[in-house]
């Protein structure tokens, strides 16, 4: 890989953090979700905040250059007073402080699905333009705070999701057509306080560079049939272009303009918000990719049993067939996916990219030995990675290459059972054990691959 190549690992906030109330915390909307019998929550996770000076020895170990991790807006402003937590403050000055002297750089992911539940109950979140102020301030307070040590800033994590998602919006009381639209607003308050914050961000740290974490859809037609791959071709459109083409451009496409018109599901607007679109721009784009997935034709109503966002009236989702599939990959692995994104991308944005999470979910158990052989995540790991050697030798600008996730943490929609790390943590959904931290195979796997910059993939 080039020089300066950013080898890092990923985690967020409440998916590691535990210590759900303490020094000042308030309740994000993650925190108050309706979490299903028999899976955990956010009280405990990973306990990454009473660990953190362990955890990062194991990234000075690894060998990471980099590390994403996201910081939990509610510990900074747990209320509406305005005023920053300041034991919130400090223990991310801690962390960062902790990683500089270890050699490792931040990565800092600004908002990760943790929205204030204040926030919620007073004013609907995302729905209503207050949200935009105080995101605004959040970031403000983060710049100021930290960012004579952190240059590199995530706005948001997979905005797609945060839209669609009534677990991280906490907009759970409206449902159908009402809902989708409801979205739409939602994302489009996101997309002004993502550009007011970008452009905030150079302000403050004027050698800084900021993108969101965007959960690019690679979708393949189903069949050869050309209503299939107009079909696939709608789909990305809407599902990636629509957001991407706002947070990059400050612009709507023309077939998105007449696709949510039509559905009568364009987003209000406001005198002035043309120019906070156009006021800033991302200066790469964050990748988050897993899966590929393929589109037909739609020959029958929606599919409800999808996710929202996977149902339309455009096109139907499907998993392909040809993929190999794992119990929590049901919808099939497949590598150069993740090279096409990357080609994408870089023809539509001209970009550079940084993959912030990549990964392979398993319920991995330890052996006799207390190890964990996960050959799958390594077979996983090195075949995306070897696909994005190629994208580079055909012209991606690709940054930097961020797995999910260092640590096993809880899901970001199930419990602890689906784990994602290169570290072991000791617990399972219900049974706390010591919560030790326990390298797995892909661990020193990875490690190796950082020493050698690449070369030995
Ligand atoms: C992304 C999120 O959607 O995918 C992570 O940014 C999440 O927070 C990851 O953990 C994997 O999804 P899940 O639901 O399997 O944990």
């Amino acid at each position: 890989m080039r020089e300066g190549f950013l080898w890092s690992a990923s985690t967020s906030a409440f998916q590691i953090e535990g210590a759900y109330l303490e020094n000042g915390k308030g309740l994000s909307t993650v925190d108050t979700r309706n979490v299903p019998e028999g899976i955990t929550d956010t009280k405990i996770a990973s306990d990454h905040y009473h660990n953190y000076k362990e955890d990062i020895k194991l990234m000075k170990e690894l060998g990471l250059n980099t590390y994403r991790f996201s910081i939990s807006w509610p510990r900074i402003f747990p209320d509406l007073t305005g005023e920053a937590n300041e034991k919130g403050i400090k223990f991310y000055n801690d962390l960062i402080n902790e990683l500089i002297k270890n050699g490792i750089e931040p990565l800092v992911t600004i908002y990760h699905f943790d929205l204030p539940q204040v926030l919620v109950d007073e004013f609907d979140g995302w729905l209503n333009r207050e949200t935009i102020n105080y995101y605004e301030k959040y970031a403000i307070t983060l710049f100021e705070s930290f960012g004579d040590r952190v240059k590199k800033w995530i706005s948001i994590n997979e905005q797609l999701m945060v839209m669609y998602s009534k677990d991280f919006n906490g907009i759970r009381n409206v449902d159908g057509d009402e809902y989708l639209k409801a979205a739409y607003q939602m994302s489009y308050h996101m997309t002004l306080a993502e550009k007011k914050v970008m452009k905030a961000c150079k302000k403050i740290i004027p050698d800084a560079i900021i993108g969101p974490s965007y959960p690019f859809q690679v979708i393949h037609p189903y069949s050869v049939n050309t209503e299939d791959i107009i079909a696939a071709f709608d789909t990305e459109e809407i599902l990636n272009y629509y957001l991407l083409d706002l947070c990059v451009n400050g612009k709507i496409s023309k077939l998105n303009d007449k696709y949510l018109k039509e559905k009568g599901i364009y987003p209000k607007t406001e005198e002035g918000d043309n120019e906070i679109l156009h006021s800033s721009k991302p200066d790469f784009i964050g990748v988050n990719y897993y899966f590929p997935l393929a589109a037909e034709y739609p020959k029958e109503e929606a599919n409800k049993n999808l996710p929202l966002f996977w149902q339309s009236t455009k096109f139907n989702i499907k998993n392909s067939s040809v993929l190999p599939t794992f119990e929590w990959m049901p919808h099939g692995v497949d590598p150069a996916s993740l090279r096409l994104a990357l080609k994408k991308l870089q023809s539509r944005y001209g970009l550079p990219t940084i993959i912030t999470e990549n990964g392979l979910a398993y319920s991995d158990v330890l052996d006799e030995k207390n190890e964990v052989n996960d050959d799958y995540r390594i077979d996983y790991i090195k075949t995306h990675l070897q696909e994005c050697k190629k994208a580079i030798e055909e012209g991606v600008d690709l940054m930097g290459y961020s797995p999910w996730s260092f640590l096993d943490s809880l899901s970001g929609r199930q419990g602890f059972s689906k784990r994602y790390g290169l570290v072991y943590v000791n617990r399972t959904e219900d049974n706390l054990k010591d919560l030790g931290r326990i390298p797995k195979k892909s661990f020193y796997w990875y490690k190796d691959v950082i020493k050698t910059n690449g070369n030995s993939l």
